[in-house]
């Protein structure tokens, strides 16, 4: 048995007990329950395995089909499902056109800026159908996109974000959206990854005061994709400030045009929407996974819809009144799904807000829920700690009510969940722990708001349609109620996953079924469980707690980010020799990454190398991954075989238990870096979490 095996072995996922406390429940208020859309129990037998699939029937009719499909799941070709086959639609037509008759006058986007003094903006459905349509005009018949090609966007959360996604809708352009915080380089790989010729961008945005510089990204972006292949033949720039050019960045003439000017020439220009294929491509995220390039998440029309649709008027309970916001990025899935085609698919209002939550003070959200009337609200625990430290008695001081509220993205300690539910909600709004990825398109557990009791730190139960299970590194489920645990997987398809990775699919293959396919010559869906690649426990009423990744992704402030993927940002300062990434708790962002190297021979000024290292990260991937510290150590723990033992440093960076070194080839390193990381004096160690604990053990 290797090394690494035996570690392994010691310690797999399965032995390792889960000792919390199980929080009692809370249950949801009458007001809510009295006007939800989901209030028949029944839902959970409509849903079940004997009416599967037919049973998500019920999301995909609650949209507008051009063709009604023949097959709801075709499973021919496992695990690449296909859903409602044979049915036709157009994603821009069910978030747009389809609510005119009734709604034309109603907002559909209101627009936040970040400084006070600005106006919000409300967006009709007819304004914006007519930005939609006149996009569109600019991208067919100015930028010469069809169907089926592949666009870039790295822009930040104005509403012009949305119209260029629903322009690409409604002409079938696939939209690959960059999160607007992403460095240029980062953008460049993504877009020559998806081979998009045409790069969208903002010139500037609001963030924490200042009008950031955004242009100056697209000219690294473009070289970046050049490097890699791809060339980019436009640039198109929407400006923050119609008319006023404020980027620093020259304008490359016959390569990058502004859109306000380019526009004029599609003014009262209508494109008609693109009847789809339920299974064209929607849309593409690059999300981080095990090794260093991102992925390209690749979402189908009909399925995604279908689910996000669904799950908005099921989960987040969303009625064409309501004034919904939800504070994430379009950038991420969740914005996506969560901001964009679900609410819109409903004819919901949507707030969308371009800064940061605690500009110039934390009690901005509570202004603006108060100030538009707000009444379902959705945010990540890393906010919510935020908003807690800098202002915990905030809300208290604004005169707004919400009926739902919504956390997602990392694991909320039950104390912050209960600050949430009696401080921000004033106890009377219902809270949904929503667990997915952007791998899901929409939630996979959750509680249903007006039917399930919630319980803080708990996801809840599988969503109607989604039969979840958790199994050990051997395939065996671990039963409810055993305390122990184990991978989360989804036992069956279900319309909301990615069709495959953009351009591999192999990798999609290998990264989600290949740990717990029982047949792989098999067609039926019962052999090819989902893995999730996190770790989970579930209790005996069948509520699913999420303790984390188990791969080498870790979680800032409800972004993923690969370990590798920093790594190798490390590894381009020339005098570092070596690199390693692990996670490290911090109070409010969840995990931040912190960094070992070690130094080539001859290299001394390992503090001028720590800065240098800062620098290219920040460079390469964005600043959502500076890392938390830069240690600089004589040498890295490793195996005989020479691995790299992270485990050994995410010990170290945590101040948990080390463990057993023996087997290590360098033991006395592992005590030469502790006491560089956290100084002479032994400092008692604890538990720590349970992702930590596993982290790094199949390196
Ligand atoms: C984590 C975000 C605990 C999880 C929608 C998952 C959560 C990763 C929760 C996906 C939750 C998401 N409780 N952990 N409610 N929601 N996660 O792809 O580790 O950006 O694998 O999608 O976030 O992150 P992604």
């Amino acid at each position: 048995m290797s090394n690494s095996a035996a570690t392994l072995a010691e310690t797999s996922e399965a032995e390792i007990a889960v000792h919390w406390k199980e929080e009692g429940y809370y249950y949801p208020p009458a007001q809510f329950i009295g006007q939800a859309n989901l209030t028949d129990p029944s839902i959970m037998e409509r849903f079940s395995e004997k009416n599967f699939p037919e049973c998500f029937r019920e999301y995909a009719d609650m949209l507008t089909w051009f063709k009604y499909w023949h097959t709801t799941l075709d499973t021919s070709d496992p695990p690449f499902w296909k859903w409602f086959v044979g049915g036709q639609l157009n994603a821009c037509y069910n978030c747009v056109d389809r609510h005119l008759a009734k709604y034309k006058n109603k907002a559909a986007l209101i627009f936040v800026p970040e400084p006070e003094d600005e106006p919000a903006a409300a967006i009709t459905y007819q304004e914006l159908y007519r930005r939609v349509n006149e996009t569109a005009a600019v991208l067919r018949d100015f930028a010469g996109l069809k169907a089926g090609d592949r666009v870039t966007i790295h822009m930040p959360m104005i509403p012009e974000l949305p119209v260029t996604m629903l322009a690409c809708a409604r002409l079938g352009i696939i939209h690959s959206v960059v999160f607007g915080g992403f460095s240029g380089e980062a953008c460049g790989l993504r877009a020559a990854d998806s081979g998009s010729r045409v790069l969208i961008y903002a010139d500037s945005y609001w963030r924490n005061g200042k009008l950031a510089d955004h242009k100056a990204a697209a000219e690294i972006a473009v070289d970046v994709a050049q490097k890699e292949g791809q060339p980019i033949d436009k640039v198109l720039v929407w400006r923050r400030y119609p008319g006023k050019y404020s980027s620093a960045a020259p304008m490359k003439p016959g390569r990058d045009y502004f859109m306000d000017d380019v526009l004029k020439d599609c003014s009262r220009t209508r494109v008609e929407p693109a009847s789809m294929d339920a299974e064209a491509p929607l849309f593409l995220m690059y999300t981080s996974g095990t090794t260093g390039k991102p992925k390209g998440c690749q979402h189908r029309t009909g399925g995604y819809l279908a689910y996000v649709t669904g799950t908005s008027k099921y989960i987040q309970d969303i009625h064409p009144e309501d004034v919904y916001w939800c504070m994430a990025d379009i950038g991420w899935i969740t914005g996506h799904s969560y901001i964009v085609y679900g609410p819109l698919a409903l004819a919901a209002t949507s707030v969308l807000y371009e800064g940061v939550p605690n500009y110039p003070d934390a009690g901005r959200p509570w202004r603006i829920a108060e100030r538009l009337d707000v009444n379902i609200f959705h945010t990540s625990p890393t906010a919510i700690r935020m908003l807690r430290k800098a202002g915990p008695d905030e809300p208290k001081k604004y005169d707004y009510h919400f009926k739902h509220m919504t956390t997602v993205g990392e694991p909320i300690e039950p104390e912050v969940w209960k600050w949430y539910y009696e401080v921000v909600g004033k106890g009377e709004a219902v809270i949904v722990d929503t667990w997915w990825q952007t791998e899901n398109g929409g939630f996979l557990c959750s509680t249903k708001p007006a039917l399930d009791p919630m319980k803080p730190g708990s996801a809840g139960p599988g969503l109607p349609g989604i039969y979840p299970v958790i199994y050990d590194e051997e395939g065996r489920e671990i039963p409810a109620g055993s305390h122990k645990a184990g991978n989360i997987c989804i036992r069956n398809p279900w319309p909301g996953i990615i069709q495959t990775i953009w351009g591999d699919r192999e990798r999609f293959v290998r990264q989600y079924y290949q740990k717990y396919c029982r047949n792989p010559q098999s067609k039926d869906w019962h052999d090819w469980p989902y893995f999730a690649a996190d770790g989970a426990v579930l209790a005996s009423d069948g509520y699913f707690r999420i303790l984390g990744r188990v791969d080498d992704v870790i979680n800032v402030a409800g972004h993923r980010l690969g370990t590798k993927e920093i790594e190798s940002a490390c590894l381009t300062v020339p005098e570092v020799a070596e690199a390693a990434v692990v996670p490290v708790v911090d109070d409010v962002k969840g995990r931040m990454p912190e960094v070992y190297i070690s130094l080539k021979p001859g290299v001394s000024d390992g503090h001028r190398v720590a800065e240098k290292v800062t620098a290219a990260i920040e460079t390469m991937i964005g600043k959502i991954a500076r890392p938390k510290h830069v240690h600089v150590v004589p040498d890295m723990p490793k195996t005989r075989s020479g691995k790299l033992m992270r485990r050994v440093l995410a010990a170290i960076s945590n101040r948990m238990e080390i463990g057993d070194i023996t087997t290590l080839a360098n033991p006395d390193v592992v005590e030469q870096v502790r006491r560089l990381v956290q100084g002479e004096a032994r400092v008692p160690t604890r538990e720590g979490p349970e992702d930590l604990r596993r982290f790094g053990q199949e390196a």
